[in-house]
C-alpha cells in the first residue's frame, strides 16, 4: 500500500514537471505573443499609428525573463520587464520620440493666477475639465514627489474619479532611452460620503536608480505599450533651507464674501502668525478678487482658480470637491511651511494664554516636556459659536469685536487643526485620516488654552452633548483690538486705492 501511494506520487511529480516545462516553452512561443510581435513590428514602421496591439497581456504576466522578451521586439522598441516588488512591477521601453509621441510639455492646470490674472473674473474660465488633466475620464489635479520615506520613493497623485470606476493609473518615467513603468495603487479619500465622484490619492514607488525625477508620464493602467502619456510636472515634498513658519490653507470659495469680513480674516490671522495664505477661487466676485490680488502681489497670499471638470456637478461630489483642495494645500506647501491650519473664513483660532500662535507653540511644548514632541503631529482645536446675527457690541468698530457672545458649551466636532504638513499623509475637514508614519498623533488642546471662535449660529446636529444656550459673554479677542483696527485702517488706505 505505502509502496503504492509512493509510485504514485513519483508519476505526479514526473507529471507537474512535465507540464510546467511545457507550458514555460508554450510561453515563450506563445502564439499571441508572436502576434503581437508581429502587431509591433508592423506599428513600429507605421509611425504615427494610432491603433495599438492590446491582445498581448504584456503587462499582466510577470515573471519572464528580461531576455526572452528582448530577443523578439524590434530593436527600436527594446522592452525589458523586471519584476521589483509587489507593489510596482516595472516594465522599461526603449521609446524613439516619433513612435510613443512623448508629449512636450502640458502644463498642470491648476494654475498659479497670483499675477495680474487674479483679477479678471470672466477672462480666466477654464475650458472643460477645468483645474484638472483628463487622462480618459480620470481627472488628474497635481503630482508630488514624496521622499519622506527614505527607502521608498513615490509620486502621489490628486485626482478625481468615479467611485464605481476601477481603472487605474500609470507612472512612467524617462531614463536615459528607456521609459520607465511603475503601477499606482489606488487610496481613497476618506470623505467622499457615498457620491457618485470621489477623491482617490494614487502612489506609485520610485523605481531605485533614477536620476533626478522633475516629471512624471501618466496613463491608464493598460497593457498597451503605446498608450498615450499625459507629462506632470512633480512639486517635491522636500527642499532645503528654513520653512515659513504658518501657512493658511482656505478651501474654495463659494458665493458672496463680506469685503470687511475678508480684510479682517487676513489682518488678525497675520496679528496671530500668519506668513502666508492660500486660497481657491471659484466664481469668487471681482471685489474679491481685487482684494486678494492685493495680498498676492505683496506675496502673502497665493491663488488658484479652481474648477471642477464639467461631468461633476454640486451634487455628486461631496462638498465642491473641497478634500481635493485641502490635500493640494497641504502637499503643496509641505516643503515650505512648519505648520498649516486649515480653516474657513469665519473662524479664527484664538489662544487664551498667549497672544500669538508662535507662543502658542511654545506654550504648548513646555506643558508637555515629558512626552517627546515628534511624536505629536499637530493641535486639534475645538470651538465655540459665536452668533453673527447678535446685538453687536457698538463700542466696537470692527464686526468681529462686536460679537461678543457665544454658547458655554464647546463644540467636539466642529474641530480644526493646525498640522505639521510633513507628517500628514491625508487629511479630513476637521481631523487627520491619516499620518504619514502610524506612531504620530494629534494633540487636542484644552479649549482654555485655545479655542476656535466659529462666527456661526449654533448648531447641535451630529453632537447631542452640544447646546446652544446659555450663552456666556466671552471679550478674549477685545486683546487684539488696538493692533487689528490700525491694521485693518492701514489696509483698507491702501486697497482703497486698487478699487478706483
Ligand atoms: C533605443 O532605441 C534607439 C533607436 O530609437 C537605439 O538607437 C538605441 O540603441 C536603443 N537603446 C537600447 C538600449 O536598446
Ligand atoms: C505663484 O506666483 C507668484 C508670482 O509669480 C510667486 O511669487 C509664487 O511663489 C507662486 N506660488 C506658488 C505656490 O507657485
Ligand atoms: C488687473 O489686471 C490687469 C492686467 O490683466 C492690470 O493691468 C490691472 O492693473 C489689474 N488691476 C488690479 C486692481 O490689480
Ligand atoms: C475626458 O476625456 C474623455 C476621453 O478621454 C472624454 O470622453 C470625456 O468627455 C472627457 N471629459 C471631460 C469632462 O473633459
Ligand atoms: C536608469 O538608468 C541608469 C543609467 O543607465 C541605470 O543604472 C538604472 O538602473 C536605470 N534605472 C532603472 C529603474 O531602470
Ligand atoms: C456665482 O456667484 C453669484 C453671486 O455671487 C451667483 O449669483 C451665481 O449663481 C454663481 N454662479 C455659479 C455658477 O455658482
Ligand atoms: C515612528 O515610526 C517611523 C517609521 O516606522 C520611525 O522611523 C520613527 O523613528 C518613529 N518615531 C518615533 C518618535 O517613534
Amino acid at each position: 500500500m505505502q509502496r503504492d501511494v509512493f509510485l504514485l506520487s513519483v508519476v505526479l511529480l514526473y507529471c507537474i514537471i512535465f507540464l510546467m516545462l511545457h507550458s514555460h516553452l508554450k510561453r515563450i512561443n506563445n502564439p499571441i505573443t508572436q502576434k503581437f510581435i508581429a502587431k509591433q513590428q508592423e506599428n513600429d514602421n507605421t509611425v504615427k499609428t494610432t491603433t495599438a496591439p492590446t491582445e498581448s497581456g504584456l503587462v499582466a504576466e510577470q515573471g519572464e525573463n528580461v531576455q526572452q522578451l528582448q530577443q523578439p521586439f524590434p530593436k527600436k522598441i527594446n522592452i525589458l520587464k523586471q519584476h521589483q516588488n509587489k507593489e510596482s512591477f516595472v516594465i522599461k521601453r526603449n521609446y524613439s520620440e516619433a513612435n510613443i509621441h512623448l508629449p512636450q510639455s502640458i502644463k498642470p492646470k491648476l494654475e498659479n493666477i497670483s499675477d495680474s490674472k487674479a483679477n479678471c473674473s470672466k477672462c480666466k474660465k477654464l475650458p472643460y475639465s477645468g483645474s484638472f488633466q483628463n487622462i480618459s475620464g480620470i481627472f488628474v489635479l497635481t503630482t508630488f514627489y514624496d521622499q519622506r520615506i527614505p527607502s521608498k520613493h513615490r509620486i502621489r497623485i490628486l485626482a478625481v474619479q468615479d467611485a464605481k470606476d476601477n481603472r487605474k493609473l500609470v507612472c512612467w518615467f524617462k531614463n536615459g532611452t528607456y521609459l520607465v513603468q511603475s503601477y499606482a495603487t489606488k487610496y481613497e479619500m476618506c470623505e467622499n460620503h457615498g457620491r457618485k465622484f470621489g477623491g482617490w490619492i494614487y502612489s506609485c514607488l520610485v523605481p531605485k536608480g533614477m536620476a533626478s525625477i522633475k516629471v512624471v508620464y501618466l496613463s491608464l493602467y493598460t497593457n498597451n505599450i503605446l498608450a498615450p502619456l499625459t507629462k506632470m510636472d512633480l512639486i517635491s515634498l522636500t527642499k532645503t533651507g528654513t520653512k515659513k513658519l504658518f501657512g493658511v490653507c482656505i478651501p474654495p470659495l463659494f458665493g458672496s464674501v463680506g469685503m470687511t469680513k475678508l480684510v479682517q480674516f487676513l489682518e488678525l490671522n497675520r496679528i496671530l502668525g500668519a506668513s502666508h495664505f492660500h486660497f481657491y477661487l471659484h466664481n469668487a466676485s471681482s471685489s474679491v478678487r481685487v482684494i486678494l490680488n492685493h495680498y498676492a502681489k505683496l506675496k502673502l497670499a497665493t491663488l488658484f482658480e479652481w474648477e471642477l471638470p464639467s461631468v461633476i456637478t454640486n451634487n455628486n461630489i461631496w462638498y465642491h470637491g473641497q478634500l481635493l483642495a485641502i490635500q493640494d494645500c497641504l502637499y503643496r506647501n509641505m516643503a515650505n511651511f512648519q505648520f498649516l491650519l486649515f480653516s474657513d473664513l469665519d473662524e479664527f483660532v484664538i489662544p487664551r494664554k498667549t497672544y500669538t500662535w508662535p507662543r502658542l507653540v511654545n506654550y504648548l511644548k513646555d506643558l508637555n516636556k515629558n512626552h517627546p514632541s515628534e511624536n505629536t503631529l499637530g493641535f486639534s482645536f475645538k470651538s465655540a459659536f459665536f452668533d453673527p446675527w447678535q446685538t453687536p457690541d457698538n463700542s466696537q468698530q470692527l464686526s468681529y469685536l462686536q460679537r461678543l457672545y457665544r454658547s458655554k458649551s464647546i463644540s467636539n466636532v466642529r474641530t480644526k487643526v493646525m498640522i505639521q504638513p510633513d507628517k500628514v499623509f491625508e487629511l479630513g475637514i476637521h481631523h487627520v485620516s491619516k499620518p504619514i508614519f502610524e506612531n504620530l498623533t494629534i494633540t487636542n488642546i484644552d479649549p482654555e488654552i485655545a479655542m476656535i471662535h466659529h462666527y456661526q449660529p449654533c448648531m447641535v446636529r451630529y453632537e447631542p452633548k452640544m447646546q446652544c444656550s446659555p450663552k456666556i459673554r466671552d471679550a478674549t479677542i477685545l486683546k487684539y483690538t488696538k493692533q487689528l483696527q490700525n491694521n485693518y485702517n492701514q489696509r483698507v488706505k491702501e486697497l482703497f486705492k486698487d478699487f478706483l
